[in-house]
């Protein structure tokens, strides 16, 4: 049992390692190593890391993977995913080539809409409250033009602001619904502040409003915030080809494969404890190029299991036919995402990426991204209705084992020949490496 500290985002970088290794590690001298072994030679960009947070000690690792092949509205793209779990890469580079060779992923944008609210309480007349708004709707504008200048220069800015009525779920409660365009930018801050400045007009002009009364004056503004929820920030993401051509493996012929595949993401559909795992797996292929281009996939994540939700059942993000001896699958899904702001300057990596990805518009980095889910999804659903995924994962899985028992670079190498021929299993990797140290 430790005491508590106060002042610790006060202390150096150093004073708070030798108290967080002092109070809460065994060794503190191989904590305080290990810390440091992951800082970065290069002090600059370790300053860069330690200011994106509070209380930085030191750099979690993830790797950056490739996944290359990726035909996407005739274009090639090479995808960088960062991901800590193995196979991902490995099956997103499968599907692009298996879909490359098949004419390629074909996209398109469906809507760009943001959302925010400020959620209010009035206590009063509604009939009173809509006049009241629509006397205040040009000031609300007005307001918030020095916030929305520089939106609109690039062409985007305030779409809409909406009263809407939501007493019927709780006594009192109003919002002004808001949507927005925010062109490349994710728009967070944007949102946030322009909310805040429909707050401060809605709640100060209705002072001077002589309809209310006294009480009807006091309108309470709870918050205002953004909406990670956008239904009407989607893209579209889609593969076909004939059933014929649908050929996975030679121990499986096409047309039952195409059947196999239809019928698993049916099961998706109706099944949400199917639905979810199945949707996890579109978003090993997401959140690895969210993550790598800097976005915030937290907020991804939330608007994504929302979507997926909106027809009261969680339900499957990937759709599949077979119509007229074509297969088809695709995916429809809210991204909302920034190729400009936040990190995707600040971070050398993140700008690295996205030159990778030939610097795209938000638009085309939602494309990108929705086509990574929909490969991630193919590959993932194609080996359960075949092999089982265990083959291919633990295959990818043995060298997170070899490195976790110690194994030196000519063990690792003899190991990997061995199970290319042999299951791999804990025990198995175990016993093999025991059994190289010392043959009996
Ligand atoms: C594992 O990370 C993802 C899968 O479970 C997805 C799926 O089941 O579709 C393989």
């Amino acid at each position: 049992m430790t005491t508590p500290i106060s002042g610790f985002s006060k202390l150096s970088k150093g004073q708070k390692i030798d108290w967080l290794t002092e109070h809460y590690t065994k060794d503190p001298e191989a904590s305080k190593k290990l810390i440091l072994a992951y800082w970065n030679q290069d002090s600059d960009l370790q300053q860069l890391h330690d200011d994106f947070i509070e209380n930085t000690i030191t750099n979690l690792y993830m790797p950056l993977g490739i996944a290359p092949n990726f035909l996407i509205n005739d274009e090639l793209y090479a995808i960088p995913m960062a991901i800590e779990e193995s196979s991902v890469v490995a099956a997103a580079s499968k599907a692009a080539k298996f879909w490359m060779d098949r004419g390629g992923f074909t996209t398109t944008v469906l809507g760009t809409e943001k959302v925010g609210q400020v959620h209010f309480i009035f206590t009063g007349d509604f009939k009173q409250l809509e006049s009241y708004f629509n006397s205040i709707k040009e000031k609300l504008h007005a307001d918030s033009a020095h916030l929305t200048e520089s939106m609109a220069k690039r062409g985007g800015g305030i779409s809409a602001i909406e009263l809407r009525d939501k007493t019927d779920d709780l006594t009192n409660y109003y919002q002004l619904h808001c949507t927005f365009e925010t062109k490349d930018a994710m728009g967070a801050n944007f949102i946030n502040s322009c909310l805040e400045q429909f707050a401060t007009t809605l709640k100060e002009e209705a002072f001077g409003y002589d309809a209310f009364t006294a009480e009807e004056k006091q309108i309470e503004v709870v918050m205002s915030i953004l909406s990670n929820y956008v239904p009407n920030c989607v893209v579209k993401a889609s593969v076909s080809c004939p059933v014929a051509k649908l050929t996975i493996s030679s121990d499986i012929s096409s047309e039952l494969f195409a059947e196999k595949m239809v019928r698993a993401v049916a099961i998706a559909k109706v099944e949400p404890y199917r639905a979810v795992t199945h949707n996890k797996g579109i978003m090993n292929g997401i959140d690895a190029v969210v993550l790598a281009t800097g976005n915030d996939f937290r907020a991804i994540e939330a608007g994504v299991h929302a979507y997926a939700a909106r027809n009261g059942s969680y339900s499957s993000l990937t759709h599949a036919e077979i119509k007229d001896g074509v297969f088809r699958f695709w995916i429809e899904l809210p991204l909302a995402l920034g190729t400009v702001g936040g990190l995707t300057k600040l971070h050398p990596l993140v700008k690295l990426n996205l030159e990778l990805l030939q610097n795209p518009s938000s638009k085309k980095l939602m494309q990108i991204i929705a086509v990574a889910g929909l490969a991630q999804n193919f590959a993932a659903v194609s080996s359960l209705v075949t092999t089982g995924i265990q083959k291919g994962h633990m295959k990818m899985h043995l060298m997170n084992m070899l490195n976790q028992l110690g194994a030196n670079t000519t063990e690792k190498n003899q190991l990997v020949t061995h199970f290319k021929t042999n299951t791999v299993t804990h025990r198995g990797v175990s016993d093999a490496l025991e059994q190289l140290r010392n043959p009996s």
